[in-house]
């Protein structure tokens, strides 16, 4: 019984210490914050939230309002009225346009949703969740970190602004719109899972969609039609040529491909009039512009077989890339006391426009092996450890 009791009173006692936010009063903006200490409530409360990209709101509007709690000032910027979804920029300080160092990460998740749960039935507690690592699992180590770093003294208010974006699994029209913000930090921190380690730098990025035109027939007779997937396997066959013999580098390794959807046809004694795919570029060397000339030159290759008198090779088949892409992001890395690592993934960092002078830093708990699947976990351990890597990329991006 009495062992029991002392028991409970440590646990108790414990318990109540995390939760206990820490005051900090600024003399000098005469600012009020009360700033929370609890990591793991503070992430729970964030990965219990579904924000599934185009669904941000309720998140937003949760993160909002306990940074507010704690005394940020907040601004919730609009990037789509219906449904509504907006950016959250929260400063401790007189404006987060002046703020030296700006912190962000997305608030958005890949589908479908998995809800949290806390397993503290091993050494490691280990938690679960969608977003529990992708990235929450970032948002909510940033937010410590940066609350431990006022308590104690270690920074002041106009040091730092934390920029919370939504849409970075879509396309990141979260962060282009918070260009619109005339933010201008020295540095800005990229909250990603990193696995704890600093980011050197991540390959690039080009989107390509195929649309092959075909003339449908019956398939007795198939020299009266155009196959429309038989044009697209001739190109996607030229392409997955192309991607093993395009330019590699030391840093990133190689261009990879990915034909990640194909659709097309309608029944197998029909000659196919329609056919598509999506493909996925990874740059590891080059601009998008030099791999665009080579897909439309592969592409064009491709197809001359099924052009008949007077065509074009645009006749037959469409190249359409949605967006610039980009090549590999090199990224600061200068932080003593990391390990460097580079990655595969896109990230929110070049749709955020920062001049050379300007600092930028990837680092976050958590593997990327998990992040989209249907058991991303992350280690509490893990989550505490960011804190203080946060807390040290954050006073090396201010006085390094
Ligand atoms: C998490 O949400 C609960 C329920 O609303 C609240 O009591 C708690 O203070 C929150 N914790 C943090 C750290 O946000
Ligand atoms: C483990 O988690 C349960 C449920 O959240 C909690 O009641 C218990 O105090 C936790 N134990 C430890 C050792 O953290
Ligand atoms: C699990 O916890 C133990 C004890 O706290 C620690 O030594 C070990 O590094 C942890 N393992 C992982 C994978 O974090
Ligand atoms: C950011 O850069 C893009 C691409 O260069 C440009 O189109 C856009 O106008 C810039 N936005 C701002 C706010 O400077
Ligand atoms: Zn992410």
């Amino acid at each position: 019984m009495k062992v029991l009791g002392v028991f409970a009173l440590l646990a108790v006692a414990a318990v109540t210490r995390a939760h206990e936010p820490v005051q900090a009063v600024f003399g000098h903006h005469a600012k009020h914050l009360d700033l929370t200490r609890d990591l793991i409530g503070l992430h729970r409360n964030l990965t219990s939230i579904e924000s599934i990209s185009g669904n941000e709101k309720h998140v937003g509007e949760w993160l909002a309002a306990t940074l507010e709690a704690q005394g940020y000032s907040v601004e919730k910027q609009v990037v789509e009225e219906e449904p509504l979804r907006f950016n959250v920029l929260a400063w401790p300080g007189a404006s987060a346009q002046d703020a030296r160092v700006l912190v962000s990460s997305h608030i958005d998740t890949v589908p479908p949703f998995y809800p949290y749960k806390y397993d503290n039935s091993t050494t490691n507690a280990t938690i679960f969740g969608r977003g529990s690592v992708d990235a929450k699992g970032s948002v909510a180590p940033q937010v410590i970190a940066v609350n431990k770093l006022f308590s104690e003294g270690k920074i002041s208010p106009d040091d730092v602004a934390l920029l919370y974006v939504v849409g970075e699994e879509i396309g990141g029209d979260g962060m282009r719109a918070a260009n619109a913000l005339s933010l201008k930090p020295q540095a800005v921190v990229f909250g990603e899972p990193t696995e704890g380690k600093l980011v050197s730098g991540h390959k690039g990025n080009l989107m390509v969609q195929l649309t092959a035109k075909g003339k449908a027939a019956h398939s007795g007779y198939p020299w009266l039609g155009r196959s429309a997937i038989e044009v697209l396997v001739k190109v996607l066959a030229g392409l997955m040529e192309l991607s093993a013999n395009l330019p590699e580098s030391d840093k990133y390794g190689v261009t990879t491909f990915n034909l990640g959807k194909i659709q097309g046809g309608v029944a197998a004694n029909v000659v196919a009039q329609d056919a598509s795919a999506s493909v996925a570029i990874r740059i590891a060397e080059g601009t998008p512009s030099f791999i665009k000339a080579e897909v439309v030159k592969v592409v064009h290759l491709a197809v001359q077989s099924f052009l008949e008198d007077g065509m074009k090779p645009e006749d037959v088949v469409d190249i359409h890339f949605p967006s610039a892409g980009y090549g590999p992001i090199d990224i600061d890395h200068d932080v003593p006391g990391f390990d460097a690592i580079t990655v595969n993934y896109g990230t929110d960092i070049p749709n955020f426009n920062l001049t050379k002078q300007q600092k930028r830093y990837l680092y976050g708990p958590g593997s990327i092996l998990v992040a989209h699947s249907d058991h991303e976990t992350i280690l509490e351990s893990q989550l505490w450890k960011a804190v203080d890597g946060y807390q040290k990329i954050i006073l090396h991006a201010l006085n390094g």
